[in-house]
């Protein structure tokens, strides 16, 4: 069992105060102690996550850490070569590139998301994008 967190998320409001960062950086100690597999943090819809959070994330927790946000593979294979996590997810590439583990690793242009189509209903921009 593992947990996504979003330290600087603003959705609904959330506000980024002064005391985040230690709140943040206590809450996955706990985590650490209770044993959980994994923290995933996401870098979406908020301010980025500051490096130096992040730095402080990985040392006060045990399990792997997961990285997301505006990823691509070069990024994601640097990040891991730096030691800055331990996997790195995907998500708005997957929506367009149903095979995007095989195109990342034949190198192959990827199909770019339409936005518009996002958090709506319906098939349109979730399952009508092309397989090749
Ligand atoms: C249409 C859409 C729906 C999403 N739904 C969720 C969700 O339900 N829960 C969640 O934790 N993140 C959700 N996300 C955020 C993604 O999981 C991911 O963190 C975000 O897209 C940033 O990664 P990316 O730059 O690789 O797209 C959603 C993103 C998009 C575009």
């Amino acid at each position: 069992m593992g947990i996504r967190l979003s330290p600087h998320g603003t959705f609904n409001g959330m506000a980024v105060d002064p005391e985040l960062d230690a709140v943040f950086v206590h809450l996955v100690r706990g985590l650490s102690e209770l044993g959980l597999a994994y923290v995933h943090l996401v870098d979406f819809g908020g301010k980025v996550v500051p490096a130096d959070l992040q730095a402080d994330i990985q040392k006060n927790f045990r399990g792997r850490l997961i990285l997301s946000g505006e990823y691509d593979a070069t990024r994601a294979e640097a990040d891991l070569a730096a030691g800055r996590g331990d996997l790195i997810a995907f998500g708005r590439p997957f929506i367009a590139n149903p095979r995007l583990v095989s195109r990342l690793r034949a190198g192959l242009p990827l199909a770019q998301g339409d936005p518009s189509t996002f958090y709506t209903p319906g098939e349109r921009g979730y399952t009508d994008y092309p397989l090749e």
